[in-house]
């Protein structure tokens, strides 16, 4: 049974160590989205975990959510991460970045032009969000177009490709704590009727673009994803985690093909539990659950597998 503190590999990535930091986000950039440069100070103060997660990072300027949120699209955000990322490495730690989209939990006061936020539909988030000028109720977003969603899975690829540049050794997608990824997944935010909603698959095509998006740009063995099911946070339903779980589990297969390193990683099993991070047997890539359904996305054994398999292909 391995400890703590025994190497763990992850793609093709050697940790130290199992202890692994979640994101968490700061606000301590600037208004242009640029590390301070004390971010590199306190990244590297914790590089002695096996590895870091980054706060949750822009990926344009409409995915800014809240306040003194960094970015990874300009010059200069780049090369602030730079920092951080050499500071980590000179400490032998590793570091991937966290890259999100807010979706309909911006509010204008962070968008260019005060724009107003976009959303899978006009769908507004009951809650608030803190300003300099104290909390503001959430805003009633725009539905994107089709148009801007694939501009959208561009900025993911592009972010990913950036933060690369900046020195880090993965980047994890934010699927989670209802921001817009979950939100084309969940059928409370979600109303389309055109390929992105409705059935699994058609509110699973964005997440799978972007995945696709950000693989074809640094390769498998780099990209995670986190998820939260059946967390309530940002106002989200989710009536049918299971099945999407389920989808992703059945569609990732396809997706991630690099069948000549699926035998590197190692089952998922119990020492990975309390971790939060899967190295599905399958899948070549990291994946995080948080959430009521930890046992289904991290802890699965053969039986519950299968069984979990066999309900939810139902439930599709
Ligand atoms: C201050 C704060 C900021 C957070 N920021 C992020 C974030 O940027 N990205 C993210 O995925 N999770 C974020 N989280 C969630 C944590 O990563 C973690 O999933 C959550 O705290 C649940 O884990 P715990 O039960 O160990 O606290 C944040 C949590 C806190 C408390």
């Amino acid at each position: 049974m391995p400890t703590l503190f025994d190497p763990l590999r992850i793609g093709n990535i050697e940790l130290d160590n199992r202890i692994i930091m979640a994101p968490m986000t700061r606000s301590r950039a600037d208004d242009e989205g640029v590390q301070p440069e004390y971010a590199a100070t306190y990244y590297a103060q914790r590089a002695s975990a096996g590895l870091i997660i980054t706060e949750a990072t822009n990926v344009s300027p409409m995915a800014k959510g809240y306040i003194r949120t960094p970015g990874i699209c300009t010059d200069a955000q780049i090369e602030s991460w730079r920092s951080v990322t050499k500071s980590v490495h000179a400490r032998g730690g590793k570091i991937f970045m966290q890259i999100f989209h807010t979706g309909r939990i911006a509010l204008p006061d962070f968008l260019p032009g005060n724009a107003q936020p976009v959303a899978p539909s006009a769908v507004r988030a009951n809650g608030q969000n803190y300003t300099d000028e104290g909390m503001k109720e959430f805003v009633t977003p725009r539905e994107i177009t089709r148009e801007e969603i694939a501009q959208t899975v561009a900025d993911f690829a592009t972010a990913t490709a950036n933060a690369i540049t900046a020195g880090f050794d993965g980047v994890e997608l934010h699927s989670a704590s209802g921001y817009l990824v979950q939100q084309f997944l969940t059928t409370n935010v979600n109303l389309r009727t055109d390929e992105y909603g409705g059935s699994i698959e058609n509110r699973t095509r964005f997440l799978f673009a972007v995945l696709d998006a950000m693989v074809q740009a640094i390769g498998s063995q780099r990209v995670g994803v986190k998820f939260s099911p059946q967390i309530a946070f940002n106002d989200i339903e989710e009536r049918d985690a299971d099945a999407v779980e389920l989808a992703f589990d059945m569609e990732a297969q396809r997706f991630f093909i690099e069948a000549d390193h699926r035998r590197e990683v190692p089952a998922a099993q119990d020492d990975m539990v309390d971790f939060r991070v899967l190295q599905h047997e399958q899948h070549a890539f990291a994946v995080r659950a948080v959430g009521e359904h930890n046992d289904l996305a991290v802890g699965r054994d053969a039986g519950r597998k299968d069984s979990f398999h066999a309900e939810s292909a139902a439930a599709l």
